[in-house]
């Protein structure tokens, strides 16, 4: 049978099972114990900040949302090109998303776009927006300086949703470590897992006890079952708090294989014409190059693009170029994932009548992008295959 060559599956160095037994042998199967204590402590050791592990990337995005005071009728601020994962917990909430879309160097939000949104929501509503989501993009960081400094100026909290982006920096300092919180997520695609999980980065004790206080149902500390607010069940479990210690001795390793991977297809693509492979803007952008993405100018043809949505479910009226379908279809055939870029959230039905702020960047890289196999798991060997293959599909 043919092998599939994934975009991004997990990668198991061997010592997570390790973790495992010893949280089985202690029995300490619940969502605390010792490899949790032990996997935050690791993570603050590499962050330099404070971390609370989660259930999950979006669990922590609630959580920093509702430490921010978000709550019903506030509106947040969040990029528009992301995973539908950024913007669900600001609606969680009761809250409303504003979109802004991205800039073209690194995809990410725009941040004289993102203060226009800022100035015409308070024209508009008479309130300024309770919280700023900048999202690391396939681990590309934001320009957080430029970002920062505008929701400084109207004094909006920042909360980093660096699920994609850990081990990315911008201006060497890591990403989800500039705002008031940051978020990164485990989940089994990601740079390393604990099959799901997620962190929350926080700046002090007293926010990290916080958060941990929403996390397990709000518990007042009394011999019974007290509750003045409403919680929530959202600590990771210790069993997979021993995958994520285990993964943590080979973070270094992953962010750096994701890199040559990167550099390898840019290497081997260089003399594609209209192919090009999405790369960091300038030197103060170290992205960890989660997913390795290009994008296909419309003049590239691909073999069978005139059919390529020819019996494909009803269409939703903005897709991907017919010739990015194609070539997509060309690579599934011969047994390799790969992906669309992240559709807009200003696109998807469900957040059709959310505010947005366009400038044609996201919608236009969304029409273009395609994102290649990235992991570990995909050899030097099978990266010249795929070159190969997507020099194959060109008509
Ligand atoms: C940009 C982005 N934000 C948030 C999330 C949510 O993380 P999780 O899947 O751990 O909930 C993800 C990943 O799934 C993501 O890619």
């Amino acid at each position: 049978m043919m092998k599939r060559i994934f975009l991004s599956v997990p990668h198991l160095c061997g010592r997570e099972i390790e973790y495992i037994r010893a949280a089985l042998d202690s029995n300490w199967v619940a969502p605390l114990g010792p490899n949790v204590d032990a996997f935050e402590d690791e993570l603050k050791g590499y962050l330099g900040r404070y971390v609370v592990a989660l259930s999950s990337g979006t669990a922590a995005l609630h959580l920093a949302l509702l430490a921010c005071g978000v709550g019903r009728g506030d509106e947040v601020i969040t990029q528009s090109f992301t995973f539908c994962a950024t913007a669900n917990p600001v609606v969680y909430l009761g809250a409303t998303p504003v979109f802004v879309d991205s800039e073209r160097d690194s995809w990410n939000i725009d941040p004289d776009l993102m203060e226009e949104a800022i100035n015409d929501r308070v024209a508009k509503t008479g309130k300024t927006p309770k919280a700023i989501i900048p999202v690391s993009l396939f681990g590309m960081p934001y320009q957080i300086d430029r970002i920062l400094e505008v929701a400084d100026r109207y004094g909006i909290p920042v909360v980093e949703d660096a699920a994609e982006g850990l081990g990315s920096r911008f201006d060497g300092r890591l990403v989800g470590t500039f705002g008031k919180f940051g978020i990164f997520s485990f989940n089994g695609n990601k740079i390393i897992t604990t099959s799901g999980g997620g962190a929350l980065v926080c700046g002090s004790v007293g926010e990290k006890e916080k958060i941990k206080w929403y996390a397990t149902q709000a518990r007042e500390e009394y011999p019974f079952y007290q509750h003045e607010a409403v919680g929530y069940n959202y600590r990771l479990s210790n069993v997979s708090a021993g995958i994520g210690l285990g993964q943590m001795t080979v973070l270094e390793e992953h962010i750096a294989y994701r890199k040559r991977v990167r550099e390898l297809y840019g290497k081997l693509l260089a003399d594609v014409p209209g192919i090009e492979v999405h790369d960091n803007p300038d030197p103060r952008y170290d992205s960890n190059f989660w997913l390795t993405t290009v994008t296909i100018d419309p003049s590239v043809r691909i073999r069978g693009q005139e059919d390529a949505y020819k019996g494909s479910k009803p269409r939703t009226g903005f897709e991907p170029g017919n010739n990015v379908e194609a070539l997509r279809v060309f690579l599934d055939k011969a047994g390799i994932e790969a992906r669309p870029l992240w559709k807009p959230l200003h696109r998807q039905p469900v957040f059709k009548d959310a505010p947005a702020y366009l400038n044609g960047v996201s919608d236009g890289l969304f029409e273009v992008g395609l994102c290649l196999p990235s992991c570990p798991n995909v050899s030097t060997e099978d990266i010249r295959h795929i070159v190969q293959m997507i020099k194959d599909s060109i008509a």
